[in-house]
């Protein structure tokens, strides 16, 4: 049922998509069936040009055929369209789920609009539920790890600060070579201050919070898709 919900909404998306268009392409399930679509699409004729968010993302889009550029030859792109681990109302979300933020955030913040892909189980009237992902780097992750744990009691987090896969034999680590640590919260009361405190922390690289970037989201319910618009 969600894979179907999935893709109905990355199937609204597609129809945004022309030819002449530099696309960003995201990374996860959700954006998954995007990719898949597309390369239908590409298979039949339309001309794209699009960057990926991660290595698994750049693998399926070659794989159907689709042309593949960087941010060092396009410097601008005209859209991306992406998944998201939470929407709240006025479409700031979460996202790193999956472990791509940080290049999930550089793609999105040089296209022209971000659109999100998702079924309405993301929707949340606050973010925070989804454990935030703070991408940091490996050196001295004693100290940044307890600067981030600083950060985010002043936040109110209600629970663990943990180190993706450290359950596991290795760690997680992202496809820029850094580690994550996932911030259990609750409720996210003040956004905007929690990003700048993070960011102020060196060993921080970026953190999943994407404020004011989305500017419409196509959420997949039972009843049909609905198209949420950024107001702002
Ligand atoms: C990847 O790091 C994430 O930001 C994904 O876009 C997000 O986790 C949504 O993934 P799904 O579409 O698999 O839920």
């Amino acid at each position: 049922m969600s894979e179907t919900l999935k893709r109905q909404a990355a199937a609204m998306a597609l129809a945004e998509i022309r030819s002449g268009m530099r696309v960003g392409l995201g990374t996860g399930s959700t954006a998954r069936h995007f990719v898949d679509l597309l390369g239908e699409k590409v298979a039949q004729g339309l001309d794209v040009v699009c960057v990926p968010t991660s290595e698994a993302t750049d693998r399926q889009a070659r794989d159907l055929g689709i042309v593949i550029s960087d941010l060092e030859t396009l410097d601008r792109l005209d859209v991306t369209v992406d998944g998201a681990d939470e929407i709240d109302p006025a479409l700031n979300l979460i996202k790193g789920g999956g472990g791509a933020l940080l290049r999930e955030k550089i793609v999105a913040a040089s296209s022209g609009a971000m659109i999100v892909i998702a079924d309405s189980s993301k929707l949340v009237e606050a973010l925070g539920q989804f454990p935030l992902p703070i991408e940091v780097n490996r050196f001295g992750l004693g100290a940044t790890r307890r600067a981030v744990a600083e950060v985010v009691a002043a936040h109110k987090a209600q629970g663990d600060l943990v180190l993706r896969g450290a359950d596991r034999q290795d760690p997680f680590v992202t496809d820029g070579g850094h580690l994550i640590l996932d911030a259990f919260f609750g409720r996210i009361s003040n956004p905007e201050a929690l990003s700048r405190d993070l960011l102020d922390i060196p060993g921080v690289v970026q953190h999943g919070l994407f404020l004011n970037m989305c500017s419409k989201a196509y959420v997949a319910t039972p009843d049909g898709v609905k198209v949420l618009q950024n107001r702002n």
